[in-house]
């Protein structure tokens, strides 16, 4: 047992990246599928869902100011990411960062904390995901009855399309990282078609009317509308770039990754800000962003800008890409939490189940089955608003914590060869730390009580547990 404070070395991590064989994570990820995997985590409900809702209650047109101010966010964090997973390519992400970086509770905390948003967040978007099933179901007049669509909190007894497609994708990531890899780019070439033929076909119909204001005036409460309305909102839509990260949750299994991980998590990062611009600019151009704030519209803004074009039988097809693009973003969450309890379990503090690989699949298939059974439960029985937030602050929490990572390895260890370097280090990482943190301090108190009561049970079990099993 050693102290909490202690640091994992890094010659320790080396080993384990270039470990093979047996029982081992197996490196067959290139540079492309890595960038698809991060689209696959990245464009999903935050696009398809919260853009509407951001535009109709905080920002109005300016809803893509919102967009560029929270890709800076992540962009300074996506340079820390990129250099720590070129530096140390393991699966365990921010956890394995933190580890080498500021000692073992640090990275406990951070492990702990990635649950939000890995677990929490896919069982989110598989709530999102039965709505939208619902929707497209009721087009075609086939009725779920509600105890089946809802949890016990809003009056039903299970959602289980949520549970089923928890389910679906928990199976495939048993199965194999290759075969998951390969759904992922099928998936992520569907939605990004899609979000491409809106903007195209969109673009001829846009009424410039429509941007005017374009900043609609504050109406004296902060947040709503003014630049206080563009901040929150890029609070709020910050949840539509979560996913970039889970790129280096790949890191064990990516060829060549000194080269490939940051082409994957800035790449992905980048392609994304550009398509959510242009879709926030389309969107805004079709219908008055007061359109986007009826009860139906506010789920399915894409629907309402859709509906005023003459393509309104585009409406299905766009409902069948998101419910796809919804998956590939929960199968993608669930590969990193597994993988971020992998290195966690190997470490010692986790119970060794989650490190158990297949021997032919090559994944840990039981930590696959146990998460099915945790984040199935949550999608199934939780309200999907009380959870959004909290994968929010999760993410903004490691992304803070990396960036001082990254300062710190910098002075402990300025000669260690890296893939990848951030550039104007310390600039760039305090940079990255104002911004998540102004990000963080936006959210609301009851979601940060939910942070802390989260962080006390990490607590207990850390010092039931972690303490006593630890191997460094
Ligand atoms: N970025 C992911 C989404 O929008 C979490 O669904």
């Amino acid at each position: 047992m050693s102290g909490h404070n202690v640091r994992k070395p890094l010659t320790a991590l080396m080993a384990e990246a270039n470990e093979e064989g047996h029982g081992t994570l197996k490196r067959h990820l290139g540079p492309i599928a890595l960038v698809l995997l991060g689209i696959g985590a990245i464009i999903g409900a935050g696009l398809f869902s919260l853009t509407g809702k951001v535009a109709a209650e905080h920002a109005g047109p300016a809803v893509t100011l919102s967009f560029v101010i929270s890709a800076i966010g992540c962009a300074f964090a996506g340079l820390c990411y990129a250099e720590f997973a070129s530096m140390i390519p393991i699966a365990g992400s921010a956890y394995t960062y933190s580890f080498a970086t500021m000692g073992r509770f640090w990275a406990w905390v951070i492990g702990w904390d990635l649950v939000l948003e890995y677990a929490v967040g896919a069982a989110m978007v598989a709530i999102s995901w039965s709505q939208y099933l619902n929707r497209l179901l009721l087009m075609h007049e086939i009725h779920i009855p509600h105890a089946l669509m809802a949890g016990p909190f809003e009056g039903g007894v299970i959602n289980l399309p949520a549970v089923f497609i928890v389910a679906c994708m928990s199976l495939l990531l048993a199965r194999g990282t290759r075969e998951s890899a390969g759904v992922n780019a099928v998936i992520v070439t569907l939605k990004v078609a899609v979000v491409l033929i809106f903007i195209l076909l969109g673009w001829t119909y846009i009424d410039g009317a429509n941007y005017v204001p374009y900043i609609p005036v504050n109406t004296g409460t902060f947040g709503e509308f003014g630049w206080s309305g563009i901040l929150q909102g890029a609070g709020i839509i910050f949840f539509a770039y979560i996913g970039f990260d889970a790129v280096s949750t790949a890191a064990q299994e990516a060829k060549n990754p000194q080269r490939s991980m940051p082409i994957g998590i800035l790449g992905s990062l980048a392609i994304c800000t550009v398509l959510y611009v242009l879709f926030a600019h389309v969107m805004t151009g079709l219908a008055p962003y007061t359109a986007f704030g009826g009860a139906t519209d506010k789920l399915a803004p894409v629907a309402t800008a859709i509906a005023h074009t003459p393509y309104v039988w585009l409406q299905q097809i766009v409902i069948v890409a998101i419910l796809a693009g919804y998956s590939s973003v929960i199968l993608v969450m669930l590969l990193g939490q597994s993988r971020v309890f992998f290195s966690m379990s190997r470490d010692g503090l986790l119970p060794p189940v989650f490190s158990q690989v297949h021997p032919r699949y090559h994944t840990p298939w039981r930590s696959n089955m146990l998460f099915l059974v945790f984040v199935g439960l949550f999608a199934g029985l939780v309200p999907g608003d009380v959870v959004g937030e909290m994968t929010s602050i999760g993410t903004l929490l490691a992304f803070v914590l990396v960036c001082i990572g990254v300062i710190i390895m910098r002075n402990r260890m300025p000669e260690a060869p890296r893939g990848f370097r951030t550039p104007l280090v310390p600039l760039v990482p305090i940079l990255g730390i104002i911004v998540c943190g102004l990000m963080m301090a936006a959210l609301p108190w009851d979601t940060w009580l939910r942070l802390v009561v989260w962080l006390a049970i990490g607590m207990w079990v850390y010092f039931k547990y972690s303490v006593k099993h630890a191997k460094y």
